[in-house]
């Protein structure tokens, strides 16, 4: 299985994600202001793997705290909390994990520092394992859905690199691809930071699962021409009422499939639902440099200073879906 982090010997290490495929290389994380920097340049991304690294974040974070006064030390675990919350805004589960983190902290506050800190450690690595299981639940339930000989299209990076565990959208894949499903798999290169390109096509090689690259804007002639049975794509922050952001170009790729008359799915972990927004209206787009698309890497590609517009991240709203796929089966329960 494909990880982004690792936690050993009590140092935390990711993958940085904005060198594969060319280079595998790990970074060490020594506090809460490296991890925050990770988060932000998408080192370490995907929703529910930011969740994980921002638990251990806080954990690296607060280490050169434990000597303070209890106050004091509470002061900073609110302090590094906000700055790891403040990288991205869009992927609910960096909230999610940070407010589970410091509920524990404050359960177990009459206990020293450094007893604390442990018990986070602790917190920090239940989440990360919790979302190994989810990802094999949601495997399961998202393969029984997927038909023998399917063609598949999905969107963005939501394998093992995107999680703790072996993904969302690309564990359903995977898991039917074990299942012996005759399955192909069609990789939006996804547009501007290319997670399709660079990182699902690489974690389906690795797999073994037969895959082919297009350009976001081919989608609408694969599902014209190519016999494309099912979309599958994963969520950042799905809503009370099932709508769901996720990698911008989503909510292109939904309106092609309903046009087409092919089912498009989601495949999240519980921690993705934000039960307190009622609709994908409110749900915080995070808006990107608008270097990202008017550079690739170090070479201009637009003329110098032009206007850009760069959202991460797009909505798409519930009638678009045809099912959401979680760990417990699917949301909303019918
Ligand atoms: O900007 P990114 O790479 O963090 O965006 C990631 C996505 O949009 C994924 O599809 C989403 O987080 C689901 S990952 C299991």
């Amino acid at each position: 299985m494909i990880k982004p982090l690792f936690w050993e010997a009590d140092t935390l290490k990711i993958v940085d994600q904005t060198k594969l495929p060319e280079q595998y290389q790990l970074i060490e994380i020594n506090d809460h202001q490296e991890m925050a920097e990770a988060i932000k340049r998408l080192s370490i991304r995907g929703a529910p793997a930011i969740g994980i690294a921002a638990a251990f974040g806080l954990v690296v974070g607060l280490r050169q705290f434990r000597d303070l006064s209890k106050v004091e030390f509470f002061k900073k675990l609110d302090a590094i909390s906000d700055i790891l919350l403040n990288t991205r805004p869009t992927a609910v589960n960096l909230e999610w994990a940070l407010k589970r983190m410091k509920q524990i902290a404050r359960e177990n506050e009459n206990l020293n520092n450094k007893k604390i800190i442990k018990i986070l450690t602790k917190e920090a690595q239940k989440i990360h394992e919790e979302d190994i299981i989810s990802c094999q639940k949601i495997g399961k339930n998202g393969a029984e859905i997927i038909p023998q000989k399917a063609q598949i299209l999905t969107h963005c990076n939501t394998g093992g690199l995107a999680t703790g565990g072996l993904g969302t959208a690309l564990g359903v894949i995977i898991t039917a691809h074990k299942q012996n499903k005759d399955i192909k798999v069609f990789v939006d290169e996804t547009r501007p930071l290319l997670q399709g390109a660079r990182l699902t096509m690489w974690e389906l090689e690795h797999e073994n699962i037969p895959c082919t690259l297009n350009t976001d804007s081919m989608a609408g002639y694969l599902m014209a021409h190519e016999n494309i049975d099912l979309v599958i794509v994963g969520a950042d922050r799905i809503t009370k009422n099932g709508d769901a952001a996720n990698k911008i170009g989503t909510y292109s790729l939904a309106v092609l499939a309903d046009y087409h008359n092919i089912p498009f799915y989601v495949a999240a972990p519980s921690s993705t639902i934000d039960l307190n927004l009622k609709s994908g209206k409110e749900i915080p787009i995070e808006f990107r440099s608008g270097r990202e698309i008017s550079n690739f890497r170090n070479t201009q590609t637009a003329p110098k200073n032009c206007s850009t517009i760069s959202p991460a991240f797009d909505v798409t709203p519930n009638k678009l879906i045809s099912e959401i796929v979680t760990e417990s089966g699917f949301y909303p329960e019918k």
